[in-house]
């Protein structure tokens, strides 16, 4: 078979698909199907709830590593509709649904705003653009026949039986039919609801069908028809002024009804333009482009700005009635580097680039990100915070005790509303690339590249001084230890092993040490003191010195054995602090042979041998390319490994 015609052979497979009986009928069906179903008339909140709860929900508990150390054991709840496109923003997502949940079960949130409130690019627009994409999977809706605004047949049912309805089927009926179904019912149906035609319809964003947007306006260019649509000028010719068919019923309000209504940046628009949305929250109505009675409104509203916006608007005590009537969630900018970067591999991976990444190089540019995000710590330095609020367990230097990633959130507030967007690192990886001749990108290019970037366009002086300062000195160093760390595993043949063995050695000696008995010698069984040179090489490598050695190895040694009392393995990544220690124990023991080896002048045969063993390890097991491997290798003696 040729390409098109498979393609073609798609095209039809599509259409079959597309082309599903519709429901068609009159309120005696309708009812039939209400009575067997219920949700076919779920209000639009409700709706919206039920579809993304669908895919799915579960909770983080503390046998999760980020819920014990990211959320501190709180338990957090992952919605699966949103778990692979949005990363670190579990809080603010699950805030808004517990909005949409105590809306759906018609709470005062049923008639309020869900504003999104955020620094720019953390997310906002994509996270609405989603939830809106929800809509579009849900089952068709039943709607009156050619009702401009889809509206739900029940409607027809007069208020006179609406009580009874209720009882008998348990639902309240809200709302009253729209002036263009109630002409047509009187002219073309001579008042009898019964026999007004029902359908249904599905959900499209392109389409406005469903969804209503509402972007920023120039105050001079508002109109309201934008919201509520207007009068056909062509049609005032035709009909009488009052009558319903001049109406244009096509502004966002009348689209995104049963669906969402979006208002983009909000807080730009003219709060005249905003009554509308007070009224559409506040009395489930919004006015009719032309002299008939209001219109009944079901919808979510969502809105979104950013904080200089809110604040501006906040101060105005004029606006009190719409603050009352809004919702607020924030959406920080992620304070994980390890979350940042998915958001990079997601954002890369959705563009057309196909250059080789150096190993840590989206992770250097998100730590860049985060430590520009983070406020001032009185405990710990901004690299320490960066790490803790990665889930790192950091103890506080020559001491036992684990800095708390609770305290360093009490000592803020609203903290990842400013600093670097997700954007201007986006735009710092084209850069770097463009600049490549190999098609690569590494923490070296990455890091120039942010560098310009800042220097460019960071135009406080003040800011543009401390993302200097993090990207010229801490990351610097930061960057040099890891990739240290990296070239040290690749120099030494099993370093898993050897690890794994001075870890076994340090908790023999260190427990021994700690219950003042003595121990055995694994070979040769021999009992023997533990042995104080050894244990403080290893403490020597985190700053662990004088008396506070003995709480230290009883924090570890308790610490072990309650794990393997929990049944838990264990190993030498176990414990964060020693961990750290054994690395660089090891990073240490290779300090001279790295030296040599990685000066190319001063290379023997044998030395050049272990070398490209090296190069060879980093490329087969640590994701580099031969140029990365040499960019980096040659970064690396030229500042680590400097002859003094
Ligand atoms: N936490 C996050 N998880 C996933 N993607 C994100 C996150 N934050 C930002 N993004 C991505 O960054 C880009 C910019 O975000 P955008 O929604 O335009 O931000 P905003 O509207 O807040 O200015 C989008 O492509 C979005 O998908
Ligand atoms: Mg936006």
């Amino acid at each position: 078979m040729t390409t098109t015609n498979k393609f073609l052979e798609r095209i039809k497979i599509h259409r079959d698909s597309k082309k599903e009986e519709k429901f068609s009928g009159t309120l005696e069906h309708y009812l039939r199907l209400v009575e067997k179903n219920s949700h076919i008339v779920s209000l639009a909140h409700k709706r919206l709830y039920d579809q993304i709860l669908s895919h799915g929900v579960i909770a983080l508990d503390d046998s999760d590593h980020r819920c014990n150390k990211i959320f501190d054991g709180e338990e957090v709840k992952i919605f699966d509709y949103f778990s692979s496109q949005f990363f670190g923003m579990e809080k603010p997502l699950e805030k808004v649904m517990r909005f949409l949940r105590s809306a759906a079960m018609k709470g005062e949130e049923s008639r309020q705003v869900l504003l999104l409130l955020g620094p720019v690019g953390a997310g906002k627009s994509a996270l609405v653009e989603h939830i809106k994409g929800a809509l579009e999977s849900c089952s068709p809706i039943y709607v009156l026949e050619g009702c401009p605004i889809r509206e739900e047949p029940l409607h027809l049912i007069p208020r006179s039986l609406r009580e009874e309805f209720s009882e008998t089927y348990g639902i309240a009926i809200e709302g009253d039919l729209c002036p263009v179904c109630r002409h047509r019912l009187i002219n073309e149906y001579q008042g009898d609801y019964t026999q007004f035609p029902i359908t249904q319809a599905s959900f499209s964003v392109r389409g406005r069908k469903g969804v209503g947007v509402v972007p920023p306006m120039d105050p001079n260019t508002q109109d309201t028809s934008l919201l509520i649509g207007s009068e056909d000028i062509s049609k005032l010719d035709l009909y009488p002024e009052d009558d319903p068919r001049v109406l244009s019923l096509n502004g966002a309000f009348n689209v995104g009804n049963r669906g969402i209504v979006e208002f983009v940046e909000v807080f730009k628009n003219e709060i005249e333009f905003l009554h509308t949305m007070i009224t559409a929250t506040q009395e489930k109505n919004v006015p009719s482009p032309g002299k008939q009675a209001m219109i009944y409104f079901d919808g979510v509203i969502i809105a979104h700005c950013n904080e200089a916006e809110w604040n501006k608007f906040k101060s105005e005590h004029t606006n009190e009635a719409i603050l009352d009537r809004i919702v607020r969630v924030n959406v920080p900018y992620s304070l994980e580097f390890a979350q940042e970067v998915k958001i990079y591999k997601k954002l890369i991976g959705r563009s057309d680039f196909d250059c080789h990444i150096a190993p840590h190089t989206l992770e250097v540019a998100a730590m860049f990100a985060v430590l520009s995000r983070l406020k001032p710590s009185n405990k710990v330095d901004p690299l320490t915070k960066m790490k803790i609020y990665n889930g790192a367990e950091i103890v506080e230097k020559g001491t036992i005790k684990k800095v708390d990633i609770k305290d360093l959130r009490e000592e803020v507030e609203d903290e990842g509303m400013t600093g670097i967007s997700t954007r201007f690192v986006m735009k710092a990886i084209d850069a770097a690339l463009a600049d490549s001749t190999k098609n690569i990108i590494t923490p070296i290019s990455i890091r120039d590249a942010l560098i310009k970037q800042v220097k460019e366009q960071i135009v406080k002086a003040e800011d543009r001084k401390v993302c200097l300062q993090f990207l010229q000195k801490t990351l610097h160093e930061e960057y040099l230890s890891i990739l240290e760390k990296e070239i040290t595993k690749a120099f030494v043949t099993a370093y898993e092993e050897q690890a794994e063995s001075l870890f076994n050695n340090y908790l023999d000696h260190a427990e021994a040490y700690v219950n003042s008995t003595k121990l055995k010698d694994r070979v040769t069984n021999e009992e023997m003191e533990p042995d104080e040179r050894f244990l403080q090489t290893i403490e020597e490598q985190i700053g662990i010195k004088g008396s506070a050695k003995n709480n230290f190895r009883a924090d570890i040694t308790s610490y072990m054995f309650a794990k393997l009392r929990r049944k838990e393995t264990i190993d030498w990544r176990s414990y964060g602090p020693l961990r750290e220690a054994i690395e660089n124990k090891l990073v240490t023991s290779v300090k001279d042979i790295s030296r040599i080896v990685t000066k190319s002048k001063s290379r023997d045969v044998k030395q050049q041998k272990k070398f490209n063993s090296m190069v060879q390890t980093l490329i087969d097991n640590y994701g580099y390319n031969e140029d990365s491997a040499e960019e980096v290798i040659k970064f690396a003696s030229n500042n680590l490994w400097r002859d003094s």
